[in-house]
């Protein structure tokens, strides 16, 4: 994480010019329920909006959906279950207006459906219809777990965000969903079938076992150096960012860094850390309310760390 401190919703403006005309899919993850992944969702959200942006959240919590309440919005009269369960339901027929302007929610199911249980053919079609969005930004609330929906949802998206919280049943969390998710997109690619068995031996694994990819590549080498060239160039295109909720402490906002370096020494992956959001009692106070918190405490500590993490995520997808 670079020094952000000096940006400002100006800067963010200079970069949103540039970025105008690109549709955007970001998916919000991580192993671990209750670790903040609605309230980044929507405030992430709510910034883009603020800038202009037009912007779709859709809350994939299956059965746990909750983000309108983040928003201030009642239950949609149409959620995903119409999607699921009606073929003639158009992905674009969910959206539902929020209190912001340019901010629109699809909501999740409101029965028991789960994401696990969503059939293949049910997640190919959402996959394959998101981008007909007539938004700028479509921002996935993922739930919790790693299931391969979840997985294949979190691949899907142009920039996957994963959130921490600063102790260690969660940062556990939070490495192995970066290897699952890392190992699900090399199994579905065609050019990778050679090396299922080792690849499902490395995900299998256990951290201190050491089957990071530049062991796969090494392998991978042996059996075809062209394979393992490509093996290369998808682990460093697999970046995917790391935000620390939550934090406390300067060491609790350190923990990113070193998380940073540890996912690089034992899976060799790039994890991005765009920033922190501190622990804030105006949290509770906003949901508590049922408003969005960017609104309802526009001066909070945490706003600025939003901020922070918006100018972080546009600046690395900047083209
Ligand atoms: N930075 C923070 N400061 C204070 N409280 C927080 C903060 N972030 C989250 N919380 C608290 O944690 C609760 C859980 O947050 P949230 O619902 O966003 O998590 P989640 O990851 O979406 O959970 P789930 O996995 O159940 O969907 C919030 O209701 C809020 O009270
Ligand atoms: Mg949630």
């Amino acid at each position: 994480m670079s020094d952000n401190s000096e940006n400002n919703m100006s800067d963010i403006s200079d970069i949103m010019g540039e970025k105008q005309g690109s549709q955007q899919i970001w998916a919000i993850g991580g192993g671990k329920g209750g670790v903040g992944k609605s309230l980044v969702t929507s405030n992430l959200a709510i910034c883009l909006s603020l800038l202009g942006m037009k912007v779709v959240i859709i809350d994939m919590d299956l059965g746990g959906a909750n983000i309108h309440t983040c928003l201030g919005v009642p239950i949609p009269d149409k959620t995903l279950s119409d999607y699921f369960g009606k073929s003639s339901t158009k992905l674009s027929d969910l959206i539902t207006p929020t209190p912001l302007n340019n901010l629109f929610l699809i909501s999740g199911a409101q029965d028991e459906l789960g994401i696990a249980n969503l059939r293949n053919i049910q997640k190919n079609k959402l996959i394959s219809q998101l981008r007909d969005l007539d938004a700028d930004y479509i921002l996935l609330d993922l739930g919790a777990g790693t299931t391969h929906n979840t997985l294949d949802f979190f691949l899907s998206a142009d920039q996957g965000i994963l959130v921490t919280l600063p102790e260690p049943t969660s940062i556990e969390n939070t490495y192995r969903f970066i290897k699952s998710v890392f190992y699900r997109k090399l199994s579905q690619l065609d050019d990778f079938l050679e090396l299922s068995p080792i690849i499902d031996k490395a995900l299998n694994s256990k951290i201190s076992e050491n089957h990071s990819p530049a062991e796969i590549v090494a392998k991978a080498r042996e059996i075809n150096p062209m394979i393992a060239d490509k093996l290369e160039r998808e682990i460093a295109e697999f970046s995917p960012k790391l935000i620390i909720n939550q934090a406390r402490t300067q060491a609790d906002i350190d923990i990113g860094f070193s998380m940073k370096i540890i996912s690089k020494k034992y899976f060799g992956i790039n994890l991005d850390y765009v920033g922190y959001l501190e622990y804030d009692a105006t949290v509770w106070q906003s949901v508590k309310r049922k408003k969005p918190l960017i609104l309802e405490f526009p001066s909070s500590a945490l706003v600025k760390n939003f901020e922070n993490i918006i100018h972080r995520v546009l600046n690395l997808t900047k083209k």
